[in-house]
C-alpha cells in the first residue's frame, strides 16, 4: 500500500490506479516504454490504464484498463499501440478541466506521459492546475530534452538516417554528385549531427549553428579541390540557411558549377521501424523507474538517463532549459571531413 500524495485538503491519497499515454510525435521505443510501465504497475500490484491518442483521447475519456498480457509482443514494434496526437484543446483551461474530470471519473490517481517538450509543457501546466501527480518519460526522435542524455527513439531514428546516408553515398560516389540529405529536427540538430558524423558527411547544417551559405559553398569547393569526387551535406529541417533544402541545393549548384546535385528528404521514415536494442533498454529502464518514482512519492518530474544512471529532473526544468549541442561533436565532424 502506498500513501504518497496529498491532494487539496491535505487528505493523504493512496496511489492505486495509474494511467499512461503517448503524446506528440511518435518515436520507436514508445511501445517498450508502455510495456515497462504497465508491467511495473502490475508487479507492484497497482492497476494500470492506457489512454489512447494522448491528451486528445484523455479529454474524450478514451481510457482502457490494461493487463500485463495486453502489452505482450510489442517491445519490438515501432509506433505506439496507444496512438498519439498533438492536442489543441488541451492547450485551453477548458480542455484541461475536461481531462481532469475524465481522470477523476475513471479513478486515476497518477499519470505517466511519454513524449517530448510540448507534451511535458502540457503535463506541467496540468499538474500544477489540478494538483495531480504526473511523471514524464522523454520519448522523441529529436533528443532535445534537458535532463536526459538520450530520449527514447533517437538511437533508432539516427540509425535510420545513417542507413539512408550510406545508401546515398553509393550512388553519390558512382555519379560524382553532391547530395543534400534532409533529416528531421525543426529545432534540434542532434539527428543531423549524429547521422552526419556516422555517415561521414562533408557538411552538417543544424539549427543551433549558422555556418553561412557562402562558407558552405567555399568548403565544398575546397573538398573538391582536395580530391573529393562526391560530397554529402546533411541538413536538419530547421537549419539556419533561410532556404528550404531544394533552394539550398539550387543556390549551391549555381555557385559551384563543378557539381551536379540531388536532394533527398529522409522524412517520416525516421519515425518508424523496430526500435534498436539501445532504445528498448532505455525505454524499459525509464518505464520501470517512472512507476517506482511515483511510489517513492515523486511528482511532476521527468525520469531521464544521465551518465548511464536514471535520474529525476523537475518537469519545469525539462521544459525550461535547452539541451545544447556538444561543441566537441561539431569539432569532430570538422576534423574528420578534412
Ligand atoms: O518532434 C519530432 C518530429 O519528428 C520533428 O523532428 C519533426 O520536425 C516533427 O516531429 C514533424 O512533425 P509531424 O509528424 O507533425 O510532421
Amino acid at each position: 500500500m502506498y500513501f504518497i500524495f496529498e491532494p487539496r485538503g491535505n487528505m493523504k491519497k493512496q496511489i492505486q490506479n495509474i494511467a499512461v499515454m503517448t503524446s506528440g510525435g511518435d518515436a520507436p521505443g514508445m511501445n517498450a516504454a508502455i510495456r515497462a510501465v504497465i508491467r511495473t504497475a502490475v508487479y507492484y500490484k497497482l492497476d494500470p490504464y492506457g489512454i489512447y491518442r494522448g491528451y486528445e483521447g484523455l479529454i474524450e475519456g478514451d481510457i482502457e484498463r490494461f493487463t500485463a498480457r495486453k502489452v505482450s509482443n510489442i517491445i519490438n514494434r515501432g509506433g505506439t499501440i496507444l496512438k498519439t496526437a498533438r492536442s489543441q484543446e488541451f492547450r485551453t483551461v477548458e480542455g484541461r478541466k475536461k481531462a481532469y474530470d475524465q481522470l477523476i471519473k475513471n479513478n486515476i490517481d497518477a499519470l505517466i506521459v511519454i513524449g517530448g517538450d510540448g507534451s511535458f509543457t502540457g503535463a506541467k501546466i496540468f499538474a500544477e492546475e489540478f494538483d495531480f501527480p504526473v511523471i514524464g518519460i522523454p520519448g522523441t526522435i529529436d533528443n532535445d530534452i534537458f535532463g536526459t542524455d538520450f530520449t527514447i527513439g533517437f538511437d533508432t531514428a539516427s540509425n535510420t538516417a545513417t542507413e539512408a546516408i550510406d545508401k546515398i553515398r553509393d550512388t553519390a560516389s558512382s555519379h560524382n554528385r553532391l547530395f543534400f540529405i534532409e533529416v528531421m529536427g525543426r529545432n534540434a540538430g542532434f539527428l543531423a549531427l549524429y547521422s552526419g558524423i556516422a555517415g561521414g558527411a562533408e557538411e552538417i547544417l543544424i539549427p543551433e549553428e549558422n555556418i553561412g551559405i557562402d562558407k558552405l559553398v567555399e568548403s565544398l569547393r575546397r573538398s573538391k579541390r582536395a580530391g573529393k569526387t562526391s560530397s554529402i551535406v546533411v541538413v536538419a529541417e530547421g537549419d539556419q540557411t533561410g532556404k528550404n533544402v531544394f533552394e539550398l541545393a539550387k543556390y549551391v549548384e549555381n555557385n559551384l558549377k563543378e557539381y551536379e546535385s540531388r536532394v533527398v528528404i529522409v522524412g517520416h521514415i525516421q519515425r518508424g521501424g523496430c526500435p534498436t536494442t539501445f532504445d528498448r533498454v532505455l525505454a524499459s529502464r525509464l518505464g520501470v523507474k517512472a512507476v517506482e518514482a511515483l511510489l517513492d512519492g515523486q511528482r511532476n518530474i521527468m525520469v531521464g538517463l544521465k551518465n548511464n544512471s536514471v535520474q529525476y529532473t523537475p518537469l519545469n526544468d525539462a521544459i525550461q532549459f535547452t539541451r545544447t549541442i556538444n561543441k566537441e561533436m561539431l569539432n569532430i565532424s570538422e576534423i574528420l571531413t578534412t
